[in-house]
């Protein structure tokens, strides 16, 4: 099975396993339905994910990413094997913040009101909400937005409610599934720098879903290419791109980057047609 590991990327040890915002798949296995109608989304796969990584999971439609990211959230549990995160089962609403690709707002709610329930469901005393929603939505560039109703807002700025109310329960692993693909590519740049942005001031651990190695280049700090279903791990590719405080256009537009992004492009290829 094709591997790339650099030799200094640290191997994550037991006690790294059980830290906050760690996840460990243990050759995991999972099914749907039964009888002739089963069917084997992904496994057996093995997969640790250390405190703070930026992973994304690309891989061709159908072969399993999205049931990944379920299992890692605890919406799902595996047919086989064992699923971790800071050293437990994950339980659904509580393991992760979650973004799908459609924001999944309340209409009926102004964009605050959608923060303020998730700040709520996350615990948050009454008094020290508003202080938190106005840094939330100061991080995702909404700090104008807070009184408008969702449907008189944007796409993108929809997308970027769903980001702040995952980002509200405070919990260490962020879990986002083809976020942006719903949305133009200027916009979608936007925010993925915003995320870039975000993730690295918060120190969180994130599982990313895509099927451009584009996004995958641009976000992760490291990317796992997905065989086509059942899905497996096919390449493991550390990606040494400088963090932080970056330039964006001159990131994407450097020779390092393209390397990178013909590199996971023809793994997700080659992976597909296996
Ligand atoms: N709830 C479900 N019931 C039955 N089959 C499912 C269900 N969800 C996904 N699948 C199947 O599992 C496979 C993997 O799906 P999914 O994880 O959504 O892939 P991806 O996100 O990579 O497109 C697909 O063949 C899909 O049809
Ligand atoms: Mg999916």
């Amino acid at each position: 099975m094709p591997s790339s590991k650099s030799p200094g990327q640290a191997v994550p040890t037991g006690a790294d396993l059980a830290r906050p915002g760690s996840v460990r798949l243990d050759h995991v296995t999972h099914r749907y339905g039964r009888g002739s109608e089963e069917v084997t989304a992904v496994g057996p796969i093995d997969l640790n994910v250390s405190p703070g990584e930026f992973l994304v999971l690309v891989g061709a439609s159908g072969c399993g990413k999205s049931t990944l990211l379920r299992l890692i959230a605890g919406f799902e549990q595996p047919t086989h094997g064992s699923v971790q995160v800071s050293g437990t089962e994950p339980r659904p609403g509580e393991a992760a913040g979650v973004v799908f690709q459609q924001p999944r707002l309340f209409p009926w709610r102004t964009v605050q009101g959608n923060v303020d329930l998730a700040l709520r469901y996350a615990g948050v005393d009454r008094d020290r909400r508003p202080q938190r929603r106005a840094e939330l939505l100061r991080r995702v560039g909404l700090e104008d937005a807070g009184k408008r109703r969702t449907w008189e807002i944007s796409g993108g700025q929809q997308q970027r409610v769903a980001i702040a109310r995952a980002l509200a329960a405070e919990n260490p692993l962020f879990l986002l599934d083809e976020p942006f693909a719903a949305l133009d590519a200027l916009t979608r740049e936007r925010l993925q720098e915003d995320v870039r942005r975000v993730t690295a001031q918060s120190g969180r651990t994130t599982v990313f879903v895509t099927h451009s190695a584009d996004e995958a280049v641009f976000l992760g700090s490291r990317i796992v290419v997905l065989t086509k279903r059942p899905g497996t791990v096919a390449l493991d590719l550390p990606i040494t791109l400088p963090r932080g405080d970056v330039d964006a256009e001159e990131l994407r537009n450097s020779g390092e980057f393209a390397e990178l992004r013909a590199r996971v492009s023809h793994a997700v290829k080659d992976a597909a047609a296996a």
